[in-house]
């Protein structure tokens, strides 16, 4: 029985990439995925992307606006492709390998540190 107690993963493993319908991710605006941290976005024109919700000021968590995202924290502003908009962040968010194939957007999500 004690055995046991060393091989159970003690906390769940985190998924590496996860997938989403593009028709959920809305033309001109974003899909926030907030238990990911990240966001799916897609401009009028463009390619999709996905940001990274943290601010790349203090890195507090980001939201999502009508024009794009702000921090609550100290009011960075970003536009709707995370470029900053106001400071005091002065990096854009950052963006995450995505890809579109057959009707669904795949994230590859970051390595846990
Ligand atoms: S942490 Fe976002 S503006 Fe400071």
């Amino acid at each position: 029985m004690g055995c046991w107690r060393y091989l159970t993963p003690t906390r769940a493993v985190a998924p590496r990439e996860i997938r989403v319908p593009l028709d959920d991710v809305p033309r001109g605006g974003a899909l926030v995925l907030p238990e990911y941290g990240l966001a799916v976005a897609r401009g009028r024109e463009g390619p999709i992307r996905a940001l990274d919700l943290t601010c790349t000021h203090l890195g507090c968590r980001v939201t999502a606006t009508e024009n794009g995202f702000s921090c609550p924290c100290h009011g960075s502003r970003f536009d709707e492709n995370g470029v900053v908009l106001s400071g005091p962040a002065t990096r854009s968010l950052g963006g995450l390998d995505c890809a579109e194939s057959g009707g669904m957007v795949t994230i590859r999500l970051p390595e846990a540190t």
